[in-house]
């Protein structure tokens, strides 16, 4: 048995390192026209670096001294970004020169994707019939899509009104790509806001950095003057946990509500498709069916007050009752703002950018905000958005991009104190890091990617 088992064993953890070795020199091989010998350095210390990790437990050993090399590296890396990139034309060639020593490896070539799209393109047309041709979803899906879900948000309103008169729900209301033009325009996921009312004299927000969360993301409501006002006079006190509104409790709530109570099968056959809750979601959600179209609907409940935004969305495994601060209309009004103010295509390049990292599965983490407030950062610093620049802009996101990669911090537009990596692990930083890098010298491989 332990024959048969051992050397098996064996030959998968090398035919393992093998694949990293020949994608990492692949990598290597597609950089090094660019910029040699130095790439070639970087590679080798990527390739220590993850067979480090492959082999070695992960507690094992200094991890002070494993983040170190990983930030030199990191470092090399941005040495290597500040040389001065050659003209495109000449780096096709590059690629098929055999610049490496013949000493080395060599993985045999992997097939030129070139033939889809025209060589002779630039990188602004290929940016262009990629926003044409994979962005713009077909208007009549765009408005049934609208529809239907305008729809099940009036069904949903009539439902919380007639069964949970007490609960003062603001008017839903829906929002997601589809309606602010920022995302992957696809017609696939709408959210669905709904406003929890509170009245401000019985509530009042504590930051999450001074709580033992101490994350600056966070908020919690707390029910302020009990003695005076007391449980029962807040419709919402039904949903405090030791003195706070639990936005688990009304998830709990509002989940079952969605799941148990909602005759979606009547609604679903009075709009002429077919609605199901999503039962084991995290999220509160709904799968809806029309015709060829498939549309997901997210439930947030959203509480406005002292200027912030705030969503029953609780991190995972943390103390509960947490509410995320939500940036999301904030940066869509200023990116807005900021291409009405200089005729801009930061919401094109956006599109764009949106829609490759979603379907990327290295890059899908940086979809939606975070790359909105890269953008936002880099329209502080940098002038021309308009539109002819837009394969300047493309390339001067991914090197930001990479640039708060390498730091493995990405503050917020509008609170630097927020790190919004910060959920990221150290390895899908570095793979994205990776990634985009490569990018940089061939955006190409991004457009490529399904
Ligand atoms: C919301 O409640 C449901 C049902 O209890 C649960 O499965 C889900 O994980 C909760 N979501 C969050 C974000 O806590």
């Amino acid at each position: 048995m332990a024959e048969f088992t051992r050397p098996r064993g064996k030959r998968q953890e090398d035919s393992g390192l093998g694949n990293v070795l020949d994608l990492l020199l692949a990598n290597a091989r597609l950089v090094l026209g660019v910029t040699g010998a130095a790439v070639l350095a970087i590679a080798t210390l990527a390739v220590k670096r993850l067979i480090d990790r492959a082999t070695s437990p992960r507690d094992e050993g200094d991890p002070k001294a494993e983040q170190k090399t990983l930030e030199e590296s990191w470092q090399d890396l941005a040495l290597i970004k500040a040389t001065p990139k050659p003209p495109k034309k000449q780096r096709r060639e590059d690629l098929s020169e055999p610049l490496l020593s013949p000493a080395l490896p060599l993985v045999p070539e992997t097939p030129q994707v070139e033939s889809s799209s025209p060589c002779c393109l630039t990188l602004q047309e290929k940016l262009l019939s990629y926003y044409s041709s994979r962005l713009t979803v077909p208007e009549t899906q765009a408005s049934v899509s609208l529809q239907l879900a305008r729809s099940i948000c009036t069904q949903l309103q009539n439902f919380l009104r007639s069964k949970c008169p007490e609960l003062p729900f603001g008017s839903l209301f829906l929002s997601g790509p589809l309606l602010d033009g920022l995302g992957a325009l696809a017609a696939d996921h709408i959210h669905l806001m709904l406003p929890v009312v509170l009245d401000a004299t019985l509530w009042s927000l504590i930051p999450g950095e001074d709580t033992v969360v101490r994350n600056p993301q966070y908020w919690l409501i707390k029910r302020t003057d009990l003695e005076y006002f007391p449980r029962g006079r807040s419709p919402w006190d039904r949903f405090i946990v030791g003195r706070y509104l639990s936005s688990n409790m009304l998830n709990e709530t509002l989940h079952k509500m969605l799941v148990a109570s909602i005759n979606w099968p009547a609604i679903g056959s009075l709009l002429g498709s077919v609605i199901h809750p999503v039962v084991a979601s995290q999220e509160l959600k709904l799968e809806v069916k029309y015709d060829q179209i498939k549309l997901s609907i997210t439930l947030f409940p959203v509480v406005e007050m002292e200027d912030k935004v705030l969503l029953a969305a609780p991190p995972e495994g943390l103390v509960e009752n947490l509410w995320l601060e939500s940036f999301y209309r904030a940066e869509v009004s200023k990116v807005k703002e900021l291409d009405a103010g200089d005729s801009g295509a930061r919401q094109r390049c956006l599109c764009i950018l949106n829609s490759i990292c979603k379907s990327h599965p290295a890059l899908h983490k940086l979809s939606g905000s975070p790359l909105t407030h890269v953008v936002l950062h880099l329209s502080a610093t940098s002038l021309d958005w308009a539109e002819e620049s837009l394969a300047d802009m493309f390339q001067q996101l991914l090197e930001e991009l990479v640039g708060y990669l390498e730091k493995g911090v990405l503050p917020s537009y509008f609170n630097p104190k927020i790190n919004l990596f910060c959920d990221l692990l150290e390895e899908e930083i570095d793979e994205m890091g990776f990634m985009l890098y490569r990018a940089i010298s061939e955006p190409e491989l991004l457009l490529k990617e399904k």
